[in-house]
């Protein structure tokens, strides 16, 4: 049996698969088992932002792997204290603490959590066409109705206000509010940015009324946008900020960044196994170093910038408008996208949909110009057919 019949035959069957085995990847580029080479704008679903198989990231892991895999967080360890310090000095200052875990939708669940914990209520206001990622509580508050019907009902308290309109925020929020949680840029739901208004005004009336703002940066965080985090762009503080994808240079890593606005953290009220491993935190330390030496946030904004206007110079159609920051990059159509996606896939380039008529692009910020060129030259190819 081939490995894609393998797969075909024993994975649960929750993903959609593509038609194609990738084994290796070098910076921008994937490769399949018949040698045939992509431009990744997957990125592993955005994970990849420092492109893959970086040497740095690779050693540490080797490195850390030979000498403590695991420590579990009751015992202190050196790798996890550096990753600490190194995480302090990137993300905004008003962050001072940190909960260390192993995926986006699990920084999501934490930081509810501590949002609970912190105003001891329970409701939480979320966005239409948010995404927050498919555990329960990850789930429910997200917003689109096909991952959420199934699981009905999921936790009570949650609701969605339209995105980028504060005054449906301010009649929601009121004293039962624990939680307003918002991407600085919606990734999955549409590469549809916040607007500087909504995030400050989310500021405003959470501060106003006891509750908290949480950020969701697992998409938009770690360079992806051109800054190190999304929220730098409107420069608003939020309480707490959950991080994944890129954090660990394609090791599972997920984390909370906490001001100390939030109240009631005590032992025992939340934890993990495999949270803030010396091997994860090995990984996210020389990730976050290289991204330093490569200064990536200008890579990401200058090459976004570029791809950007590359792409609006397409004369097809087809295309109802181009969007984004950095390379947190969407294309909306006038139509839906998944045969556009499979031309692409034949003409050497890997992307994502948003919702059902955007096309996603999300490479890596070590993406070449003339990379980006090639991407844009398929892409106009197969948006004009
Ligand atoms: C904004 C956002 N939050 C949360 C998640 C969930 O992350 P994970 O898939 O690592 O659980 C995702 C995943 O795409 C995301 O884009």
């Amino acid at each position: 049996m081939t490995n894609q019949q393998l797969e075909q035959q024993m994975a649960s069957g929750v993903y959609l698969k593509r038609d194609l085995v990738l084994v290796r990847g070098k910076d921008a580029l994937v490769w399949d088992h018949e040698g045939r080479e992509y431009i990744d704008c997957v990125g592993g679903q955005g994970v990849a932002t420092l492109g893959h198989s970086n040497e740095a990231v690779a050693r540490a892991v080797a490195e850390q792997a030979a000498t403590l895999m695991t420590c579990t967080e009751i015992f202190y360890n050196d790798k996890r204290a550096q990753l600490l310090k190194t995480l302090a000095e990137i993300v905004p200052s008003h962050f001072k603490r940190f909960y260390l875990c192993n995926s986006g939708a699990e920084a999501i669940e934490s930081a509810l959590k501590f949002a609970i914990l912190s105003t001891g209520r329970h409701n939480v206001i979320a966005t239409v066409r948010g995404f927050h990622g498919r555990t329960m509580g990850a789930l429910s508050a997200t917003f689109e109705p096909k991952y959420r019907e199934p699981f009905q009902p999921l936790l009570p308290g949650f609701s969605h206000v339209p995105f980028n309109n504060a005054d449906a925020l301010d009649k929601a929020v009121n004293e039962q509010t624990a939680a307003v949680i918002i991407e600085p840029i919606q990734g999955e739901g549409g590469v549809n940015p916040a607007n500087d208004e909504f995030l400050h005004a989310a500021r405003r009336i959470t501060q106003e009324r006891g509750a908290m703002l949480i950020l969701d940066e697992v998409q938009t965080g770690f360079c992806r946008t051109g800054k190190w985090f999304g929220s730098e762009h409107s420069g608003v503080q939020a309480d707490l900020m959950a991080m994944g994808k890129a954090i660990g240079g394609g090791v599972p890593m997920g984390g909370v960044a906490i001001a100390d606005s939030v109240k009631n953290i005590a032992p025992a009220t939340h934890g993990s196994t495999f949270g803030g491993s010396p091997l994860a935190c090995a990984a996210a330390i020389a990730s976050i170093h290289e991204m330093q030496r490569l200064n990536l946030a200008q890579e990401a904004h200058d090459k976004g910038v570029y791809f950007r206007e590359r792409l609006e110079e397409i004369n097809a159609p087809v295309i109802r408008e181009v969007r984004g920051k950095g390379l947190l990059i969407g294309v909306e159509l006038k139509t839906k996208v998944a045969p556009y996606l499979k031309a692409l896939q034949a003409e050497g380039v890997l992307a994502l949909p948003a919702g059902l008529n955007v096309l996603r692009f999300l490479p890596p910020a070590v993406i070449s110009y003339s990379q980006i060129d090639r991407v844009v030259e398929a892409v106009g190819k197969v948006l004009r057919h």
